[in-house]
C-alpha cells in the first residue's frame, strides 16, 4: 500500500490572529503567514492547519463563522488565501483549513433569517429550553423576541445547526467543495463529535465531552463523515480530514476513523496524560490498539501550553519535560500536531490584564475562569521589546506580550544550539530522515521503573519520567537527546533517540 502523506506528517497549527501581522493592525493575517513560510519550511513541518479566517464578528476568535466561503478583511482577501496556498505548496507544505459545522455565527444570513421567522428549522429552536449548559458556562439556550429559544452549545453568538435538516448537509458539502477547489489539502473539523443531538433533547446529568450522551457523539454524525469522505475521495491528491473529537476512550475515537469516515482524529488522551511512564504507556497502547492511524498533540489554542502544564505539576520541570515529551511524540507511529510557539518553548501567559482578555469563557464565567487567551499571545519573532516583530514597530498586538518573550524570540534562539527552537529544528530534520524507513509498528523493550523504552526497527526511543537516573539500553549511537547525557545515563525528565543494530 502506498503510504498517504498525512500518516506521518508533522502538522503545525497556525492560530492566524496570533502568528504574524503583515497589515499592521495588531492582528495576525494571511499575508503574515505567507511571509513566514520560509521559517516554517526551515522548521521542517509537512503541513499547516489554519484556524478560521472567515468573515466573523469574532465572538469566539473566528469559530463563529458568518460566511463559510470568504475571508474576513481582518485576515485579508480570497486572493491572499490563494496566494498563500500556492506559495505553501511551492515550499512542499500542505494546507488544512478549519471547518466549523456544529454552529454558525448569529450574524450568519441563515440565522438572521431564522430570527425574522424564515428557515428556523436550520437551527435548533424550541418553545422551552432543556437543562443543557453551554460549554463556555451558563445555559445553552437563549430566548428570542417572539418567545422561542435557540440552542448554543458554546457562546450565545454561536447557534447550533440542525443537522436533521438535509439543507445543512448540502450547504456543508458545498462549502467543502469550495475550499477543495481552491487547493486545500484537507480540513480540521471543529467539534466533530457534535452536530447531532439526541432526538427529543432530553435533560442530562453529566454533560462532559463524552462519546455517547444526548449532547455529543450521536450515531447519525458518522453518516455526515461518510458523505464527506466520498467527496474528498473525488478530488486528486490525497485530501484528508482530521476531527476534533473529545471522547472518554480510544474505542470511541476509533468510530470516527473507520475506513470510510475521517482520516484522523486528534488524540487528546496524550495531552491530558500526567507526567508518568505508566500513564504514557497506557495512552500509547490504547491508541495504537484502537486506531489505524494515530495522531499526537501536546498543545493547541484551547489548552494551557504544555510547558506550563508540566511546570504547574512540578515546578521547574516544564521546559525539560516539554522537550522530552516532544521527542517521544515524534518517535511514535502516526502524525504529530504542533502548536505555534511551542518550538520556542513559550509558556502560558498567566498575567494578562482583565481588560485585555477576549475569550468568551472569561466573560461567560464572569471572570472566574481565565479562559484561553494565555496560550494565544502573539508570537515573538525578533527585537528587544513588544511587538517583537509580530506587528510593525509601534503597533500594539491584540493581546499584550510579556517581557520574557525577548529571550524566546525566533531571532534570539536562531543559531543557539542550546535553544528550544534549534532543538525542534534538529528533531524534525532527524524524523524526516527516519520516518519512512522505519516500521510503523512499535515494540516495547524492558525498562526500569519510571522509564519507557520502545523501538521501531533501528530507532529506540527512551524517556525517564521517574526521579532517579536510569541506564540507557544497549545502542550504537545517541541520535538526539532532550538534555545533555553523560555516559550511558538518562537523567530524569529527559528523552533520547538511539540507533541500534537490529
Ligand atoms: C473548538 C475550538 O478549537 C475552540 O477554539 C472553539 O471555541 C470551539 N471549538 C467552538 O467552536
Amino acid at each position: 500500500m502506498d503510504i498517504p502523506w498525512w500518516r506521518d506528517a508533522v502538522v503545525y497549527e497556525i492560530y492566524v490572529r496570533s502568528f504574524a501581522d503583515a497589515s499592521g493592525d495588531g492582528v495576525g493575517d494571511l499575508a503574515g503567514v505567507r511571509q513566514r513560510l520560509p521559517y516554517l519550511s526551515r522548521l521542517g513541518v509537512d503541513a499547516i492547519w489554519l484556524t478560521p479566517f472567515y468573515p466573523s464578528p469574532m465572538a469566539d476568535g473566528g469559530y463563529d463563522v458568518a460566511d463559510y466561503r470568504g475571508v474576513d478583511p481582518l485576515f485579508g482577501t480570497l486572493d491572499d488565501f490563494e496566494a498563500l496556498v500556492a506559495e505553501a505548496h511551492s515550499h512542499g507544505i500542505r494546507v488544512l483549513v478549519d471547518i466549523v459545522p456544529n454552529h454558525s455565527s448569529s450574524m450568519h444570513p441563515w440565522f438572521r433569517a431564522a430570527l425574522a421567522g424564515q428557515g428556523r428549522d436550520r437551527y435548533v429552536f424550541r418553545d422551552r429550553p432543556n437543562n443543557w449548559q453551554s460549554t463556555f458556562g451558563g445555559p445553552a439556550w437563549t430566548q428570542v423576541a417572539d418567545g422561542q429559544w435557540y440552542l448554543h452549545l458554546f457562546a450565545p453568538e454561536q447557534p447550533d445547526f440542525n443537522w436533521r435538516n438535509r439543507e445543512v448537509h448540502e450547504e456543508f458539502l458545498d462549502v467543502l467543495r469550495f475550499w477543495l477547489e481552491r487547493g486545500v489539502d484537507g480540513f480540521r473539523i471543529d467539534v466533530a463529535m457534535g452536530l447531532y443531538k439526541a432526538d427529543g433533547l432530553p435533560d442530562v446529568g453529566d454533560q462532559s465531552f463524552k462519546a455517547l450522551s444526548p449532547v455529543w457523539g450521536q450515531p447519525e454524525v458518522h453518516e455526515v463523515y461518510r458523505e464527506w469522505r466520498k467527496l474528498l475521495d473525488t478530488f486528486p491528491g490525497e485530501r484528508m480530514a482530521v476531527g476534533e473529537v473529545w471522547t472518554d476512550s480510544a474505542a470511541d475515537l476509533a468510530l470516527y476513523v473507520r475506513p470510510d469516515e475521517l482520516h484522523q482524529s486528534f488524540n487528546f488522551a496524550w495531552l491530558q496524560a500526567p507526567w508518568s511512564a505508566t500513564a504514557f504507556r497506557k495512552v500509547i497502547d490504547d491508541t495504537l490498539g484502537a486506531v489505524p492511524f494515530a495522531t499526537w498533540v501536546l498543545s493547541n489554542h484551547d489548552v494551557v501550553r504544555h510547558r506550563t502544564r508540566y511546570d504547574t505539576a512540578d515546578p521547574g520541570t516544564g521546559l525539560a519535560r516539554a522537550k522530552a515529551a516532544l521527542l517521544v511524540m515524534l518517535a511514535l507511529p502516526g502524525s504529530a500536531y504542533l502548536y505555534q510557539g511551542e518550538e520556542l518553548g513559550l509558556p502560558e501567559v498567566k498575567d494578562l490584564p482583565p481588560e485585555a482578555r477576549q475569550d468568551p469563557i472569561f466573560f461567560q464565567s464572569e471572570g472566574k475562569l481565565a479562559g484561553r487567551d494565555g496560550c494565544r499571545v502573539p508570537i515573538p519573532w525578533s527585537g528587544d521589546a513588544a511587538p517583537y516583530g509580530f506587528s510593525p514597530d509601534g503597533v500594539a498586538p491584540w493581546l499584550p506580550q510579556p517581557r520574557t518573550f525577548k529571550e524566546l524570540s525566533v531571532t534570539a534562539q536562531t543559531g543557539d544550539s542550546d535553544s528550544t527552537l534549534e532543538f525542534y529544528r534538529g528533531a524534525l530534520a532527524r524524523r524526516r530522515e527516519l520516518v519512512r524507513s522505519i516500521p510503523y509498528e512499535l515494540t516495547w523493550l524492558e525498562a526500569p521503573e519510571g522509564a519507557l523504552f520502545f523501538a521501531r526497527g533501528p530507532l529506540t526511543c527512551v524517556i525517564n519520567c521517574g526521579t532517579d537516573p536510569v541506564r540507557l539500553p544497549p545502542h550504537d549511537q545517541v541520535l538526539l537527546s532532550s538534555a545533555a547525557l553523560t555516559g550511558d545515563v538518562l537523567p530524569p525528565d529527559t528523552a533520547a533517540w538511539l540507533r541500534t543494530t537490529e
